[in-house]
């Protein structure tokens, strides 16, 4: 693989927790390429490694063994602080739940991952605010900005919540079943946008879901069953 490669390449990767005096081996030997611009949705039954899998590409957590490389970086080989900023700057996260900060307005909730390690400037930030507000209007949030978490719809705050892993133009975007916890329409909803703004961003999107509705909307698909991800 070349140093500048932009893709998320995982590599024989192997991860297993250890459970009082056993251990559990959740992931066995999981290879995935993926270029920018490409989408995957990935499937299993529940317990079998889906959540790892994201943990292990967001960087949340380590492999035990294999690599993995976002944009020709070997994961393993940054820092805590390398870590944490390779975090903010190349990784977007979506959660089934929305865990927005619910005393932060809208806006603010969207704006806080700039803030994390900013370069300051008054510029930057401007910038940063009306980038902020254009991915709020195009998942609809317009009217919301001064809202408060508390006072959205659940669909509401999963579209914040999308604005928000999105406005740090991360490389990779991760969603652990998004529309997990919507009804149906709602769920459609959140899943356009989620579609949509993946391919204006060229970013990479892997989303975990139960939901086959959403999952066959994805050029690519796999299943992780055994510990494995087999294509679909
Ligand atoms: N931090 C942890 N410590 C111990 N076991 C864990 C930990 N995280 C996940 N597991 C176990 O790994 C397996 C896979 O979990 P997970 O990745 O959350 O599955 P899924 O998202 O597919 O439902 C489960 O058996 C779970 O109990
Ligand atoms: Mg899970």
């Amino acid at each position: 693989m070349n140093a500048g490669d932009p893709g998320l390449h995982v590599e024989s990767v192997n991860k297993g927790f250890r459970l009082g005096p056993s251990r559990v081996e959740v992931l066995h030997d999981v290879t995935l390429h993926l270029a920018p611009g490409e989408a995957l949705a990935v499937t299993g039954p529940s317990g079998s490694g889906k959540s790892t899998l994201l943990h292990l590409i967001g960087a949340l957590e380590a492999p035990d063994s294999g690599s993995i490389h976002v944009g020709g970086t070997d994961l393993a080989t940054l820092s805590d602080v390398d870590l944490a900023r390779f975090r903010n700057q190349s990784i977007g996260f979506v959660f089934q739940h929305h865990h927005l900060l619910p005393q932060y307005t809208v806006l603010e909730n969207v704006l806080l991952p700039t803030l994390a390690f900013a370069k300051s400037g008054r510029g930057a930030a401007a910038g940063q605010e009306a980038w902020a507000r254009e991915l709020l209007d195009r998942v609809g949030l317009s009217p919301r900005l001064d809202h408060r978490p508390g006072e959205l719809s659940g669909g509401e705050r999963q579209r914040a919540a999308l604005a928000r892993a999105l406005v740090m133009r991360p490389a990779v975007l991760l969603c652990d079943e998004p529309t997990g916890s919507l009804d149906p329409e709602t769920a459609q909803t959140v899943g356009d946008l989620l579609l949509e703004l993946h391919r204006v961003q060229e970013s990479i999107l892997v989303t975990v879901t139960h939901s086959e509705a959403l999952a066959e909307r994805f050029p690519r698909r796999c299943a992780l069953v055994h510990g494995q991800c087999s294509a679909l």
